[in-house]
């Protein structure tokens, strides 16, 4: 009889670390079986479908649907509608990822009932209690009966939150399996802009890539406008490229902020699938960004990163790679900035393990784990 591992999907960046576990098991083992939940947190055809497709994804066996909310009734209706599937499937054990609200919610049910839980991307920490996903992170942690994590510095924060040293496990980044194993397939940036709008500007030299999502940049009225301005300031000198997430568009809407954006130097775009953003980092001069999971990707690509935050939670993007934070301050931003137009940036190296293989290794240990 083969185990079930119920791996859980919820967000965008969960879709990217989920893809090599449930090939890995496919593929690599004949102990495991793999069900997927997709809790339905992004439902969004950009937010979702997209990423299903492009990394080959299987359809998920349950789609729990439950949309958009306030924190507290987005993880309460996961859990409510996660319950009856975890009583009728029986798994040998739960498989989350990440940080999101779909996480917890999941970590949580299971826990509750006694079912093992596996956390991929264990012991991260910004130690900062103003971000969501930093309190996923911590709680999740502490009910996990397997820890997998991928950096050195995971290892010593779960420690120091007293987790027990077998439960941890450091296998690397799955993040970046999904990332070695599409590069060839990224989408060039003439076929995008071809697809999504004309762009024709943008093809002639060089361009920065921005993202942007997080409430503590796109919520309050000023910052976000400052940060705007930034990028305005910063277009004057290299083209950028902002494929903007859907609670920043709203937020722009909601400020009167999206006319700033009507500038030549500027090209707005919606959500991307991964293939298609993948194919516009690797070839961007710098990238601007809040996001957790670009910090590392970049690292992994050689591309310069200047990280829209006050903290990471992934030092070894500072420390190794290619990372510089510089949270929200007009002159911190520009000086980066130009530091990477002046210098080309930092070298970085690739970290250990971030090498293609975490998920066969998770895999490799879950056989074993699993009797
Ligand atoms: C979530 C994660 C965040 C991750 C991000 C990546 C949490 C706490 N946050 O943030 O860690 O970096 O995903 O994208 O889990 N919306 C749509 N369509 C969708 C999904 C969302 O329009 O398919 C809009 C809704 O207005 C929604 C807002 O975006 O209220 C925020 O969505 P939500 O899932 O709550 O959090 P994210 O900001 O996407």
């Amino acid at each position: 009889m083969k185990h079930k591992i119920m791996c859980i999907v919820g967000a965008r960046p969960n879709f990217t670390k989920i893809a090599p576990i449930m090939r890995a098991i496919k593929n690599h083992s004949s102990r495991l079986e793999g069900y997927l939940v997709h809790t339905g947190q992004h439902y969004d055809e950009a937010m979702k479908h997209s990423f299903f497709e492009q990394l080959g994804i299987p359809e998920p066996d349950v789609d729990l649907e439950v949309g958009s909310g306030s924190h507290a009734v987005q993880t309460a209706e996961v859990m409510k509608r996660f319950e009856p599937i975890l009583d009728q499937e029986n798994p040998s054990a739960v498989l989350v990822v990440g940080d999101v609200n779909s996480t917890i919610a999941c970590a949580l049910v299971a826990a509750k009932k006694q079912i093992p839980v596996i956390h991929v991307e264990a012991g991260l920490r910004s130690f900062d209690r103003t971000m969501p996903e930093e309190i996923n992170r911590v709680l999740t942690d502490q009910i996990s009966n397997l820890l997998f994590t991928t950096e050195r510095s995971a290892h010593e924060n779960l420690a120091r939150e007293g987790i027990a040293e077998d439960k941890i496990c450091f296998v690397g980044n799955v993040m970046i399996d999904t990332l070695l194993h599409n590069l060839t397939k990224a989408i060039p940036i003439e076929k995008t802009l071809a697809e999504v709008r004309d762009g024709e500007g943008f093809l002639q030299g060089e361009y920065g890539l921005v993202t942007m999502h997080r409430p503590a940049n796109v919520d309050d009225e000023t910052i976000l406008t400052s940060l705007i301005n930034s990028l305005v300031d910063v277009s004057k000198e290299l083209p950028l490229i902002f494929p903007v997430h859907p609670r920043t568009k709203g937020q722009m809407e909601k400020f009167g902020l999206l006319h700033k954006l009507e500038n030549e130097n500027i090209l707005v775009l919606p959500p991307l699938g991964y293939l298609h953003l993948l194919g516009l980092m690797k070839n961007a001069k710098l990238v601007l960004t809040d996001s957790g999971g670009i910090q590392e990707e970049t690292t992994a690509l050689g591309v310069p990163c200047i990280t829209l935050r006050e903290n990471t939670e992934r030092p070894i993007t500072i420390t190794e790679g290619t990372n510089v934070i510089v949270g929200s301050d007009p002159k911190k931003i520009k000086a980066a900035f130009s530091d990477v137009m002046q210098t080309d940036g930092k070298a970085g190296r690739i970290p250990e393990y971030w090498d293609g293989k975490a998920a066969e290794r998770i895999v490799e240990f879950l056989d074993k784990w699993i009797e």
